[in-house]
């Protein structure tokens, strides 16, 4: 049952025109009604989901039957990255207005998203070297370190870089969207910007730090987490906060261990098709805790 149908006129299998909408579809009793078949142009389900242009966006570069699977993963990967990216400016905005519910609950709908996310793994994550190698070559020098969504992704985590910026040089749009993200408070800033409003001693060279660099852990953040975790019951909602960001940021972790046991599986110590070191460089990555304070507070509570 798709929501898009309420209110538009539609003409069921008899001819009758009939103008539905969620009152009468919710007070329908006629267990003989069958789905309204014909439409005067595209379906309404089309108009909504533009699955016709989605299910023709897969132009895969090989004759390897493998290479589909390939392809359509990696572009529901970056569906999923637009929602999270989605989310989190949610949270952020949320945040920034006080309104800690909201931002949880975004929160909450993108630790399910990056559940999901992790689980497309699945069809890639034993691939073995021959089986990528047949369609591997069809790749150029494409690689998913070229990816604006995660590079979205990372920035709001705190993870800024002025030089993921650059592959992107060509592309106005996606550059401007990217520079954009770049400037902005990230959704960790946000979380401390709420903290420091609430009273909380977050330091002012935390709070006014460039924004567009990297976030560098604080020990007087560390600090304030220590106390809100210590205390939970006096300090509920920073508490609930914490631990929301906690399972993004674990997720996170798996996403980039996922990948990087995949990719060990599938290409070894091979360099990848990005010009890095492969595996080797993906390691150095994983091993990148995000919202650091999170989790080094544990050792002190
Ligand atoms: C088994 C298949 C895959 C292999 C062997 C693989 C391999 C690699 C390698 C070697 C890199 C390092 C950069 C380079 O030199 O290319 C990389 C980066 C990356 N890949 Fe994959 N990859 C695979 C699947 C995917 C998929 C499905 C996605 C989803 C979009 C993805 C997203 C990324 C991202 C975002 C980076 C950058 C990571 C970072 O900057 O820390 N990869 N991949």
């Amino acid at each position: 049952m798709m929501p898009m149908g309420t209110g538009a006129p539609t003409t069921n299998r008899k001819g009758r025109t009939a103008t539905r909408n969620v009152e009468e579809t919710a007070m329908s009793h006629d267990a003989d009604a069958t789905p309204h078949l014909d439409f005067a142009g595209t379906t309404p389900y089309e108009d909504y989901v533009q699955a016709d242009v989605l299910t023709h966006l897969q132009k895969p570069r090989s004759d390897d039957p493998g290479e589909m699977v390939f392809l359509v993963t990696t572009q529901v990967m970056e569906l999923w990255f637009t929602v999270i990216v989605h989310e989190w400016e949610t949270a952020s905005r949320a945040l920034d207005e006080g309104r800690v519910p909201v931002a949880l609950d975004a929160l909450k709908r993108s630790v399910r998203e990056l559940e999901a996310l992790n689980a497309s793994w699945r069809p890639l994550g034993q691939l073995t070297p021959a089986q990528f190698n047949a369609y591997r070559g069809a790749l150029g020098e494409g690689s998913g370190f070229q990816s604006a969504m995660y590079r979205r992704m990372e920035f709001l985590l705190g993870e800024k870089s002025a030089s993921m910026l650059v592959p992107h040089r060509g592309a106005p749009r996606v550059h401007a969207e990217l520079e954009k993200a770049l400037q902005q408070p990230s959704l960790y800033d946000a979380v401390l910007r709420l903290l420091a409003r609430r009273g909380f001693p977050v330091p002012a060279e935390v709070l006014e730090r460039n924004l567009a660099r990297r976030y560098e852990p604080s020990a007087a953040v560390e600090a304030v987490w220590t106390e809100i975790y210590r205390d939970p019951e006096n300090h509920a909602e920073p508490a609930r906060l914490g631990e929301a960001l906690t399972d993004v940021a674990e997720l996170v972790w798996r996403w980039r261990n996922d990948h990087l046991v995949a990719t060990r599986r599938a290409m070894g110590a091979k360099v990848g098709t990005g010009g890095s070191a492969g595996v080797a460089w993906l390691e150095k990555r994983a091993r990148n805790h995000v919202f650091p304070e999170l989790w080094t507070a544990r050792s002190h509570v």
